[in-house]
C-alpha cells in the first residue's frame, strides 16, 4: 500500500501545472463575461477554506467592468442565520488580458485572478494564486449563468483543480440555495 500511495504521489506531482503556467483564455472578453453568476464550485488547500467547506453556500457574483479595465467585483452569499452577506471588490486589470489583481479589502490578501476558460453564457472557471505575508494559497472557483451546469462542467472544474494541487476533499459542488433563485 505505501508503495502504491508513493507511486501515487510521485504520478500526481508529474501532472501538476504550476501557478505561472496557467494562462487565462485567450481573447478574453470582459464585456461578454460581465453580469450575474453563481458560484457553483469552490476548492482550496487553505486552512480558513478547510475549517469552513462543510458549512459553504453557493452565492451569486456581479461582475462590472470598469472604463479603466478593471473590474468591480460583488460577492453575496447567505449567512448561516440567514442574513445577506455582501463582499466588494475592485480588481485591477494587467497586460494580461483576463488577469486582474486585487487586495481583499475583507481579508488582506492580494489576489492575483485569471479568468482561465470562459464561456460566457454558461459558465466561468476562475483560478487565483493569494498571497498574505508569508503565505500563499490558490482557491479555484466555477460559475454558472444559471445554478445548474453539467456533470462534465463539474468535472472539469475537479480535474483542472486536482492539477492545480488541490486534494480531492477540497474540492466542493455548493449546495444550491433556492432563495438565490431569482
Ligand atoms: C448573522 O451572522 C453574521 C455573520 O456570521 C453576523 O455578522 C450577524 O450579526 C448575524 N446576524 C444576526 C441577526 O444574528
Ligand atoms: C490597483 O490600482 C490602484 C490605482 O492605480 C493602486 O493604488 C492599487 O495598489 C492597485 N492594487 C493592486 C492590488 O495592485
Ligand atoms: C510566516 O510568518 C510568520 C509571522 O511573520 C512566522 O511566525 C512564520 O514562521 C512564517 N512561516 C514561514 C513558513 O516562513
Amino acid at each position: 500500500m505505501a508503495s502504491l500511495h508513493t507511486l501515487l504521489g510521485v504520478v500526481l506531482c508529474s501532472l501538476m501545472v504550476s501557478s505561472s503556467e496557467i494562462l487565462p483564455q485567450a481573447d478574453f472578453d470582459l464585456q461578454a463575461m460581465a453580469g450575474k453568476w453563481y458560484l457553483i464550485g469552490i476548492c482550496s488547500n487553505a486552512q480558513w477554506f478547510v475549517s469552513r467547506k462543510a458549512n459553504m453556500k453557493t452565492g451569486t457574483a456581479i461582475i462590472k467592468p470598469t472604463e479603466d479595465g478593471g473590474i468591480e467585483l460583488s460577492f453575496s452569499s447567505l449567512t448561516n442565520n440567514g442574513t445577506c452577506r455582501k463582499m466588494e471588490n475592485l480588481a485591477n486589470k494587467t497586460e494580461v488580458p483576463g488577469k486582474f489583481t486585487y487586495r481583499s479589502r475583507y481579508w488582506g490578501y492580494v489576489s492575483d485572478l485569471r479568468m482561465v476558460d470562459v464561456k460566457y453564457d454558461e459558465y466561468g472557471l476562475t483560478y487565483s494564486f493569494n498571497t498574505r505575508g508569508n503565505e500563499t494559497f490558490v482557491v479555484n472557483r466555477l460559475y454558472g449563468r444559471s445554478l445548474d451546469l453539467s456533470a462534465e462542467l463539474q468535472e472539469k472544474f475537479r480535474q483542472f483543480s486536482l492539477e492545480t494541487g488541490i486534494l480531492a476533499e477540497n474540492i466542493i459542488m455548493l449546495p444550491k440555495h433556492s432563495d438565490f433563485i431569482k
